[in-house]
């Protein structure tokens, strides 16, 4: 086994089974490995490289800033996080931010903050309606959010105060709903739990539904915002308004930054009620900022559009010839294709050997979140790997 690899499994706790393959380099949406061998990127570091690796703008924003001024705490002010924040309220429909380090984290304090507006606004009500399939994090409030069993098994007994109900279905929202709920909590599209898309309609049926009972929509964005799926938010293509909306992932194209965005009547906290030593240090907010300026300034979510839809043309076809790809799942550049059997982790591995990583993210899918730049001519590369990767399989 290679030198790292082997160091891993000696000092490592089990949490993880790796792929075989110690990264070292990279640059775009190409990574190379300790032995120099490239590979194109449709992982994208679990969609977080959004801009790719070492894009020049993230790179000389982390410089400079490395050079000025990294960390001072949350108990002064200073200028990038709130340069981000001002950015970030521009451009969304929310209007007040705190920063935090990683979407787990951002989960836990929109959650924290439905509870405190339940609290004062709502007569207590702490439970909060989240769905099965979902996925919010590894921290014990976000896995008790959750909506599956294998992360949750592990940890019995839960925190309480989570009711789990189908995903797509606003009647079993309306049924699980009683005088003790303060939020609904939902993906725009489910990503972890296979990249599963609702109707159209749904989003705007829960928004609807939670007005009536006065209770908040919590939006997790964290897959799905900073133009993943071809808007700058997901919710943007549904035509409907969190109360909260909570981001990560792709906000600092690859620096561990996360954020929890809220309308100003839900913005409740008062001062010492939440807090974070390292949450948008002045380092992770620059590369948070020049992230989220280039997307702005150059209009990332229209392209990533025409690129999904390029790319699921490009799939369409796969599936017309191979008989064990069931169906495209997805929008923009966050798609999975469905298969008969359980052979995604097989394919991973295949797709692999000849230079290309994707996820298997079920063992009957594989996922592809890669960077929103990429080109069509990378798109058309990974479509050649799949196909020759598929064939074998016939
Ligand atoms: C929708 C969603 N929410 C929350 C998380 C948790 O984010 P993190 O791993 O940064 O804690 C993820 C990670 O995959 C996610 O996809």
């Amino acid at each position: 086994m290679e030198k790292w690899q082997g160091l891993e499994q000696k000092l490592f706790m089990r949490t993880i089974n790796r792929l075989p393959v110690t990264l070292v380099r990279g640059q775009g949406a190409r990574v190379w490995d300790t032995e120099g061998k490239e590979y194109l990127d449709f992982v994208a570091g679990s969609a977080v490289n959004s801009l790719g690796h070492c894009h020049p703008v993230v790179t000389k924003a982390l410089t400079e800033q490395a050079q000025t001024l990294i960390h001072t705490s949350n108990l002064f002010y200073t200028v990038p996080q709130v340069q981000l924040a001002e950015l970030l309220v521009d451009n969304s429909c929310l209007d007040r931010v705190f920063f935090c380090n990683s979407g787990a984290e951002a989960n836990e304090g929109a959650m924290k903050l439905a509870r405190r507006y339940g609290k004062l606004r709502l007569k207590g009500a702490y439970e909060i309606i989240t769905t099965y399939g979902s996925f919010h994090g590894r921290t014990l409030a976000t896995v008790a959010a959750t909506g599956q069993d294998k992360f949750q098994q592990p940890y019995i007994p839960l925190l309480d105060g989570f009711v789990h109900v189908d995903y797509d279905s606003v009647e079993a929202i309306k049924a699980a709903t009683t005088s003790q709920t303060c939020a609904v909590m939902v993906e725009p599209i489910q990503g972890e739990g296979g990249v599963n898309v609702p109707d159209d309609s749904y989003l705007k049926k829960v928004r609807a539904w939670c007005d009536e009972k006065g209770i908040l929509l919590i939006l997790d964005e964290i897959q799905t915002g900073l133009g993943r799926i071809g808007s700058l938010f997901g919710y943007e293509q549904y035509g409907v308004e969190p109360n909260i909306m909570t981001l990560a992932k792709g906000l600092g194209s690859g620096v561990p930054i996360g954020a929890f965005l809220a309308k100003e009547r839900t913005s409740v906290f008062a001062p010492g009620e939440h807090g974070s030593t390292f949450g948008g240090n002045p380092l992770v907010c620059a590369a948070g900022l020049a992230t989220l300026k280039f997307i702005i300034d150059n209009d990332i979510p229209a392209k990533v559009k025409k690129m999904g839809q390029y790319f699921i043309a490009g799939l369409e076809k796969l599936k017309a010839k191979f008989s064990f790809i069931t169906e495209i799942r997805g929008r923009g550049l966050l798609l999975a294709l469905g298969l008969t059997d359980n052979i995604a982790e097989e394919l991973v591995l295949a797709c692999l050997k000849e230079g290309l990583l994707v996820n298997p993210v079920k063992p009957d899918a594989l996922r592809f979140m890669p960077p929103l730049i990429i080109t069509e001519k990378d798109v058309d590369e990974a479509l050649g790997i799949l196909e020759i990767v598929l064939a074998r399989r016939l």
